[in-house]
């Protein structure tokens, strides 16, 4: 494991710390895989970076089987205590890094892989195999933070801030929008839906909760079918297809 990885871990290993104050964003998430794959049944689903599970659980009645993949073994934990009983030979649960666990190619009807890219290595070779273990034809959920749009821009200024009175344990990749859209392109993913929005500023869980965070998000992006004032979002959540 790179170091960077098990910084990542560790970081992760506290799941309280991105669960809590990111549930609204979560459900956000959850709403939207739910909505870009309402018609569609699948034979097998890996969830990359499944954290507690909330995202792709709710497929389980459209799938046959799920694995849950994490490196952080707390967040693993967390998933599996959520599979319904009925279900637990349909779930396989990987401990372990991306990039370095094995896996079938062509072998995955439906990739989920959300709020991971700006904590890996290489978000070029986690999409390269991403395409790969994606069946041709199949669906590809990926979710990123474009760092340079300008809502993005208070939340770099406020991490260099905070560096210099607590350092942190690695840097986030700071990605842009063309270039994990050119890297899909090159590996065949095909961009068919787009759910784009952006998070409440710094400072706004001090005078808001979860439900209301949601709710401003919600009225300034719209609901996950009828996305609104993308332009002013840098969360990008796609929907692909393996071509
Ligand atoms: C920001 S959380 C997102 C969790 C969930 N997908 C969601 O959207 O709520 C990132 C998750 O990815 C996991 N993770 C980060 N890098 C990883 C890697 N290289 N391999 C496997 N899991 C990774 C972390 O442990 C963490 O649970």
């Amino acid at each position: 494991m790179t170091s960077k990885a098990e910084h990542v871990k560790a970081l992760f290993d506290v799941p309280g710390k991105y669960l809590g104050p990111r549930r609204f964003d979560i459900e956000i998430r959850v709403e939207t895989v739910h909505e870009f794959t309402k018609n569609l049944t699948f034979d097998r689903v890996l969830d990359i970076g499944c954290g507690n599970g909330a995202i792709s659980l709710p497929l389980l009645p459209r799938c046959s089987k799920l694995t849950l993949l994490d490196i952080s073994k707390n967040m693993l934990d967390l998933a599996r205590r959520r599979v319904p009983p009925e279900r637990v030979n349909d779930i396989q649960l990987i401990e372990g890094e991306f990039l370095g666990a094995d896996a079938q190619q062509e072998s995955f009807d439906l990739i989920l892989c959300i709020g991971v890219l700006a904590h890996v290595d290489s978000p070029a070779a986690v999409i390269a195999r991403v395409a790969q273990l994606a069946k041709p034809g199949s669906w590809v959920l990926l979710e990123f933070t474009d760092a340079f749009h300008f809502w993005g821009i208070q939340v770099i200024l406020y991490q260099k801030l905070l560096k210099l009175v607590r350092p942190e344990p690695y840097a986030l990749n700071r990605l842009k929008r063309r270039q994990i859209e050119n890297i899909c392109q090159e590996n065949s993913l095909k961009a068919l839906a787009l759910y784009r929005y952006g998070l409440p500023p710094i400072g706004a869980s001090l005078f808001m909760d979860q439900e209301q965070m949601y709710r401003v998000t919600r009225y300034l992006f719209g609901p996950s079918g009828r996305n609104r004032n993308g332009w002013m979002g840098n969360q990008f959540i796609y929907l692909l297809q393996k071509t």
